[in-house]
């Protein structure tokens, strides 16, 4: 397959090795210099591009590279209030897009993991529930996306929690998230259920980056001419 890389850092180098190791070509290489080759025959050869840049321009990105027809897998974070209405653009212009703020396949089956420990403490108001985070130190957003998206399963899920905050609860109603930045962490996130008797915790410890890389270059074989909005529940269909 051809892949074009969009974001040449940490992700896009990591992504380039395992494309590679798994027998695909890489067509063109965007980074912020060279925005104008998104207007060029490389580019237009790719069958999709993996954009993983900053949360202020991933979605200008995203068009840059619909309007060339390619379809994008997006791993950035931290942009996410814009895609409601892109999914609606998607749908209306059969574009296709598969973004997962977290590609790690461990860390999809803690997902599935933490959506029915929600479900199950749902029955058991004694515990309250909060996360904390551990990334590196260059991560530029805070919490990370895929701290909201394990803090918006357990409000799904449990009634008694209605929004997540940042830092210390101020109504038993908020779910706290503590994001800590430490060294060269590729990501932690631990939640715990506390009582006055016992605590019960679920965590997650990524070990590399290539545990995401390579699940970003299994979405992009999996979208190959497909078109429409896809995320990993497409991909792993895990149910729950
Ligand atoms: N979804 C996931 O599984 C997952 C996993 C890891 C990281 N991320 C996210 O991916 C993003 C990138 O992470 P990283 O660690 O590779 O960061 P990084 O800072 O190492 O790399 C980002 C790259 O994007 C480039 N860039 C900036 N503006 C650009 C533009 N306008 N066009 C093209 N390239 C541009 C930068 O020059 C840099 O090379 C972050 O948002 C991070 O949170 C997501």
């Amino acid at each position: 397959m051809n892949i074009a890389l969009i974001g040449y850092g940490k992700m896009g180098k990591t992504i380039e090795k395992i494309a590679r190791e798994r027998g695909h070509q890489i067509v063109a290489i965007i980074d912020v210099d060279n925005s104008s080759d998104f207007d060029s025959p490389q580019f237009r050869s790719a069958d999709v591009a993996i954009e993983f840049t900053a949360p202020a321009v991933a979605l200008r990105n995203i068009k840059s590279a619909f309007a060339q027809k390619i379809p994008v897998v997006c791993g950035t974070t931290g942009w996410t209030d814009a895609l409601p209405d892109l999914k609606r653009e998607i749908t209306e212009n059969g574009n296709t897009l598969f973004w997962s703020s977290n590609y790690s396949i461990g860390v999809n089956i803690f997902m599935a993991v933490n959506k029915y420990l929600a479900r199950l403490m749902n029955d058991f108001p004694s515990y309250n529930v909060e996360m904390t985070e551990i990334h590196h130190i260059h991560k530029l957003d805070s919490p990370s996306g895929t701290a909201i998206t394990l803090a918006e399963q357990i409000i799904q899920n449990i009634d008694r929690k209605t929004s997540w905050v940042e830092g210390n609860e101020t109504s038993p109603e908020q779910l706290s998230i503590h994001p800590l930045r430490q060294g060269e962490v590729p990501g932690i996130h631990q939640i715990s259920y506390n009582s006055q008797v016992d605590t019960i915790e679920i965590s997650h410890s990524a070990n590399s980056r290539e545990g995401f890389a390579l699940g970003a270059v299994i979405a992009a074989e999996f979208i190959k001419n497909k078109s429409g909005f896809f995320s990993m529940e497409d991909l792993m269909r895990i149910e729950n």
